[in-house]
């Protein structure tokens, strides 16, 4: 009789958590897609893998966010003042629309990110201008 009481207990915190963290659902994307590389505090891994937390090149790219995360990034770029050209960043076929649309809502407003939310309908138009030259 307990144990169950206390697993409706949980049940209803882990509701009232997800609620109140709009960005939860992107939170476990980053963890599951990202994180390996990028680190759970954003902070990459220093020479090999730029930061996403406070990153100029994130903050000044926020419309081919969604063509890097879907198809990956292998030309040099420059972040915070750091070349990075050893790594490439590997392509995500498996996020959808509206999976990349939490994923940029979550990273673009988490480690003292801070950048306007946006909707699945802009997440399409940006893929739609992917360049597929790769
Ligand atoms: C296998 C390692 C790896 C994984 C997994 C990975 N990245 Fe990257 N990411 C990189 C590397 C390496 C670069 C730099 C690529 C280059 O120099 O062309 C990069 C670049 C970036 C950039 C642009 C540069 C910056 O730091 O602002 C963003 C944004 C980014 N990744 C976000 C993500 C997101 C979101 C995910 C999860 C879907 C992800 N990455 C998964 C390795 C990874």
């Amino acid at each position: 009789m307990r144990s169950k009481l206390f697993f409706i207990l949980i049940l209803l915190w882990l509701f009232a958590a997800c609620k109140d963290n709009p960005y939860g659902k992107g939170m476990r994307i980053y963890q599951q897609h990202c994180a390996v590389c990028h680190a759970d505090d954003g902070n990459g891994l220093q020479g090999l893998i730029p930061p996403i937390r406070q990153s100029d090149y994130l903050a000044q790219h926020q419309d081919d966010l969604a063509c890097i995360i879907r198809h990956g990034l292998s030309e040099p770029i420059t972040v915070n003042n750091q070349l990075y050209d050893m790594q490439k960043m590997p392509p995500n076929d498996k996020l959808n629309e509206i999976a990349i649309t939490n994923l940029i809502n979550f990273i673009s407003n988490a480690w003292g990110n801070q950048a306007d939310f946006v909707t699945v309908e802009k997440i399409k138009e940006d893929l739609g201008r992917c360049s597929t030259g790769e």
